[in-house]
């Protein structure tokens, strides 16, 4: 199957630091058909050759394992072209539309267009409604086009609708793919298997079995380099109303009918639907939000937000939530969900954790401690299971905890590929599983709002942490108001 990958935005951040890398290690795992070029579309006028070059410099920044060597990159290097675009200009458009439509027999084609188009806006976001339109008027949509748009969609409802319409007035929706890069990691689809491969979860995946669940994305870096960019979005755009949410879908969902990408998305929306809606009086007492000061991470003294490059004076961005909701169904009806997330915590650390309830009458001494599940997403992948065991020393029958401890990147290293790696050869193939929907995304957009809203009306400042630690005390708070602790507290 022959393919043109279009990066609009192929000079930017996230083409070097994500997109090449992943398109090169899918070209070493022999995963990219063969017949296909990758397409670099910026401002600045370059050649190919310098546009190999300035890649290959970019390269030096990537993981040791995953770089290429010389000889390597060489080859990987004969797919990249580039091409200069203005793309306010219609002309260039066109100029683009030849340059997919010509025949190139050399590429082992039938002399016409590859079969499919991937166009990824890995731009500004202020630029996906124009550059839809454009690439509506210049007819660059036909049906092998797959338009492929990177996150923030959006800055809240309506901004994420006004896209919405642009990608239908040109495409159908079956051809517009949301990425939300925690859906193409391989802890996150494991979930699916967990759930829907095995039998042994679901009978106990229910508000009669368990307690409470909680969903930790801890960061240990910070804003970086991108204070501007992060400081008009915040954690709960940033963080929640995407990655935090996708994982709470899956983690909620019913079993879909079948696996196709429409069935596994409509029970996703329906829990996104089921989300108990936030009013101002529950954000108040069920939403806590922080920002980092000073602190110490890794061993390293590190700034406080405020200090970050391109972070302004006083600023009320939010760098950590933690919020409570339900999911309002007869399978969750009463169990609380905990979020959590935030930047320059005490390690990078993602997890789920399903606490399960206590047996309803004990009969053995000492602790009661209930059984949980961990679903360990990064940096490990795998799954912990907490029980209770007796350690049959005789006369004493206290029972003691013990874990079934299950490592997915050692069982399966060899097969393990990136989000992003994964993702793009999804949106080659046409595969839509992996892709967020717009009413999906439209329906997160609108659970959030009335959190946005709430803290826009509310003088009160993000509560402070320390940089290192995880967030502030409220959200301990947050949990201990129904009996519950955090994972690193219990
Ligand atoms: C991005 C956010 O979507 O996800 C970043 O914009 C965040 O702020 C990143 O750092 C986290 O992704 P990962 O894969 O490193 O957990």
């Amino acid at each position: 199957m022959s393919f043109d990958l279009v990066l609009f935005g192929g000079t930017g951040d996230l083409t070097w630091r994500k997109l090449m890398p992943a398109l090169f290690q899918a070209w070493r795992h022999g995963k990219l058909p063969a017949g296909g070029r990758i397409l670099a579309v910026a401002r600045d006028e370059r050649s190919d050759a310098e546009y190999r070059n300035y890649i290959r410099e970019k390269f030096a920044g990537v993981d040791e394992s995953k770089q290429p060597s010389d000889e390597e990159f060489a080859r990987f290097a004969e797919l990249l072209h580039y091409r200069r675009m203005d793309l306010a200009q219609p002309e260039h458009y066109a100029g683009l539309k030849q340059w997919l439509d010509e025949p190139r027999p050399d590429q082992g084609r039938s002399g016409g267009p590859a079969d499919t188009v991937v166009l990824f806006l890995a731009t500004s976001p202020h630029l996906f409604v124009p550059v839809v339109q454009q690439l509506g008027a210049a007819g660059i949509n036909g049906a092998n086009v797959r338009l492929v748009l990177e996150k923030p969609l959006g800055h809240d409802l309506a901004s994420a609708q006004e896209i919405n319409r642009a990608v239908r007035s040109a495409f159908r929706e079956e051809q517009a793919l949301r990425i939300d890069h925690y859906l193409g990691k391989p802890a996150v689809q494991n979930l699916m298997a967990l759930r829907f491969g095995n039998a042994l979860f679901e009978p106990l995946w229910r508000r009669e079995s368990i307690a409470n669940i909680q969903i930790t994305i801890a960061e240990s870096i910070g804003v970086g380099t991108r204070g501007d960019f992060y400081n008009t979005t915040g954690a709960l755009r940033d963080m929640v109303q995407n990655h935090a949410l996708q994982l709470l879908t899956m983690i909620a969902m019913e079993p879909p009918s079948t696996s196709d990408a429409d069935a596994i998305r409509d029970e996703k929306l329906k829990v996104l639907r089921s989300l108990k809606p936030f009013t101002p009086e529950s954000v108040a007492r069920d939403v806590v939000r922080g920002q980092y000061r000073a602190g110490t991470v890794d061993g390293k003294a590190v700034p406080g937000y405020l200090e970050e490059q391109k972070v302004p004076p006083g600023s009320v961005c939010e760098t950590f939530v933690a919020l409570r909701t339900e999911v309002q169904n007869w399978r969750w009806a009463g169990v609380p969900f905990y979020l959590r997330t935030g930047k320059r915590l005490a390690s990078r650390d993602a997890h789920i954790v399903v606490n399960f309830r206590e047996v309803p009458h004990p009969i053995f001494a000492g602790t009661r401690q209930a059984n949980k599940l961990v679903i360990k997403l990064q940096p490990e992948d795998g799954l912990e299971l907490h029980l209770l065991a007796a350690k049959g020393g005789g006369g004493d029958e206290r029972l003691s905890p013990v874990s079934l401890d299950l490592d997915f990147d050692k069982a399966f290293l060899s097969e393990r590929v990136g989000g992003y790696e994964r993702l793009l050869m999804d949106a080659i193939a046409g595969r839509l599983n992996l892709f967020v929907r717009s009413d999906e995304q439209e329906q997160a957009w609108r659970w959030v709002e009335p959190i946005l809203h709430a803290w826009a009306a509310d003088t009160t400042p993000p509560r402070p942490y320390a940089a290192g630690g995880w967030g502030p005390a409220a959200a301990s708070a947050l949990v201990a108001r129904d009996g519950c602790a955090w994972a690193e507290e219990q």
